[in-house]
């Protein structure tokens, strides 16, 4: 079938995740992170991927704002920042208005003038996709911000990736999900969408059951591969 509809994670896929840590470590009053952003914002993330996971195995389910700042105080204590509230505060404040990749909206404004669908489907909670969507000021692109809210489940839970078609009436083979996520394309491939993975960083490929079905730099090939 062709594909009629785009889906894109947002952490790390449209938002830049690591511009919180970087745009702090360049205040003045932050200088504390100027030497060691990168790692507190590695440690910061994968912390907050894997809360996700174990609260979807034991059966824990909590936002994603949660485990978002849980996974934050592990990073600053584990950077020997934890002594430092206002660093603390700051950096989740930024985390409301993350900067999206520079080609997000042309990408986005690319598909909607073909007709396409779009929407994000992410773990982030409805008001924190509202916050990076209106920040990043591509509310006008998009059709729709799924949120794991509704189903009360992280990914990569099938039940997740079932509120796209739920949500648009349309079938597996019709959706290209997209991801910057290694796990998340590759999950997605096994639920039985077309998938890419965009590996900006050159990660290598995560060992697991499925394979993402087309691996990207960046955004810019989307539309091609849609078909758009
Ligand atoms: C999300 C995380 C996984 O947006 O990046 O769902």
């Amino acid at each position: 079938m062709p594909i009629t509809t785009c889906v894109f994670d947002a952490y790390g896929t449209l938002f830049d995740v690591g511009a919180a840590a970087r745009h702090a470590a360049s205040e003045p009053d932050f200088a504390a992170i100027k030497d060691d952003w990168k790692v507190l914002a590695e440690h910061w993330r994968q912390k907050q991927l894997a809360y996700s996971w174990l609260r979807a195995v034991a059966d824990a389910h909590t936002d994603f704002w949660e485990v978002t700042q849980n996974g934050l105080d592990w990073a600053l204590e584990k950077t020997g920042h934890a002594g430092d509230p206002a660093l603390r505060e700051r950096l989740l404040a930024l985390y409301w208005e993350l900067q999206a990749y520079p080609e997000v909206p042309s990408m986005l404004a690319a598909l909607k003038d073909a007709g396409m669908n779009t929407a994000i489907l992410s773990n982030g909670s409805p008001d924190m996709l509202e916050g990076a969507i209106n920040s990043a000021g591509i509310g006008a692109v998009l059709d729709a911000a799924l949120s794991v809210q509704s189903v009360g489940i992280f990914k990569p839970d099938a039940r997740v990736y079932d509120l796209v078609g739920v949500h648009f009436g349309c079938a597996k083979d019709e959706v290209l999900f997209v991801s910057s996520n290694g796990w998340d394309a590759a999950a997605a491939t096994g639920y039985g969408f077309d998938t890419a993975w965009v590996n900006r960083g050159g990660e290598p490929m995560d060992r697991l059951p499925w394979t993402p079905a087309h691996v990207l730099t960046d955004l810019t090939g989307i539309p091609a591969l849609a078909g758009a």
